[in-house]
């Protein structure tokens, strides 16, 4: 009843004046500024991410402001400060941390300018408007079933594969202050976890525990470190199997470890898989190291980000939203927007990478 009443008067006031509604009701300026923060450059995913979604809000008619953190979460508050300060009317943020942002976001709220979360949801606020992702969730349970069919207890089909096990494996997850590390790895451990209570895979360090096996932004070094600790303390008289790795900067630390420790490619070298397709990931797949990655087409991901934002501009709810109910950020549900990720692995990475014109055949020699 109350808010119908507020409805029209809004509606009668907008009529008297002859002018639109200010905040977000108001018809977007041809172009509008719109402030774009990525976490980092140092992997090559969002790099790609950040100029994909520029290109295409610029090919829309707007401005954009694209700033990389450097995984430093102050740089990114003050990044988002001065966006709002220089009168972005929206924002698309991929965070360093998804929690430490409250501030920013509530100055954002404050100055009526909403707020995509890209990538990764930014918690602990009410100040987030929608959130564009992929199904996190999906993207653990591709990881942990390429890591069955590495280690050959499946088939590429989902059928039960040729081996009997039991195997060795271990575990890394993703920065714990990324709230897609708990969706990757809870997704995959819903696939490993009976197989590791009924002995099939053994992980030898007794490291199953999320906090135990996160890696702070994402970093391979941290990654590579922990590998070694691991294969020196719980491998000194059996071999680790498989390694479930979730994204491509960890994978590629996780194998530098395995080989500085005597493990060679093409003899019985371990399982090892990813995410995000980077191209050092997808040429150490072609070469037999690594052994599978998660493809997520970012430039899927920043056309349907700048649509949404187009429609969020306009003042309308987008379109595109798909799932409603799986990402509470710990004050509110965030309406989202989710894609499905793709396994990649040496039988189909041509069909997947190269002729849907993500990488050339040159890019990978
Ligand atoms: C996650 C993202 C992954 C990967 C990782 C490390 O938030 O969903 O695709 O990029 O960060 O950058």
């Amino acid at each position: 009843m109350r808010s119908k009443f507020v409805v029209s008067v809004i509606v009668l006031l907008v009529a008297a004046c002859g002018a639109p509604a200010t905040g977000r009701e108001t018809k977007p300026p041809e172009s509008a500024l719109v402030g774009v923060t990525m976490p980092t450059t140092t992997s090559q995913r969002w790099t790609s991410d950040g100029e994909n979604i520029k290109h295409n809000l610029e090919s829309r008619g707007h401005r954009v402001d694209l700033q990389y953190a450097e995984n430093d979460v102050p740089t990114q508050v003050k990044q988002v400060e001065s966006q709002i300060a220089a009168g972005a009317k929206l924002l698309i943020i991929a965070s360093v941390d998804g929690s430490a942002l409250t501030k920013p976001l509530l100055m954002a709220a404050e100055a009526g300018i909403p707020v995509i979360a890209y990538d990764r949801l930014l918690r602990g606020s009410p100040n987030v408007d929608y959130y564009a992702t992929f199904e996190n969730f999906r993207v653990g349970i591709y990881q942990a079933e390429s890591l069955l069919t590495g280690l050959g207890l499946r088939n590429g089909d989902g059928s039960p594969g040729p081996a009997a096990g039991p195997f060795n494996i271990e575990l890394f997850a993703g920065s714990a202050d990324d709230n897609n590390s708990a969706f990757f790895f809870n997704g995959a451990m819903s696939v490993l976890k009976p197989l590791i209570d009924d002995g099939k895979l053994v992980v030898r360090s007794g490291q199953t525990d999320f906090q135990a096996v996160t890696t702070l932004r994402w970093d391979g070094e941290t990654a590579r470190k922990r590998m070694e600790e691991i294969v020196t303390t719980a491998y000194r008289r059996t071999k680790v199997n498989g390694v479930l790795s979730p994204y491509d900067g960890i994978s590629l630390g996780i194998l530098t470890a395995l080989k500085n420790n005597g493990y060679a490619p093409g003899q019985g070298f371990p399982v090892v898989t990813g995410q995000d397709a980077e191209l050092g990931s997808v040429k150490s797949i072609i070469a037999g190291e690594q052994y599978s990655t998660i493809y997520k087409d970012t430039r899927e991901l920043a056309t349907a980000t700048a649509s949404m934002a187009e429609a969020v501009l306009k003042g309308r709810t987008p379109p595109q939203l798909n799932n409603l109910n799986d990402y509470e950020n710990g004050v509110k549900i965030v309406p989202a927007f989710l894609l499905n990720p793709v396994s990649v692995d040496k039988s189909n990475y041509h069909k997947v990478l190269v002729e849907s014109g993500y990488y050339s055949d040159d890019q990978l020699r």
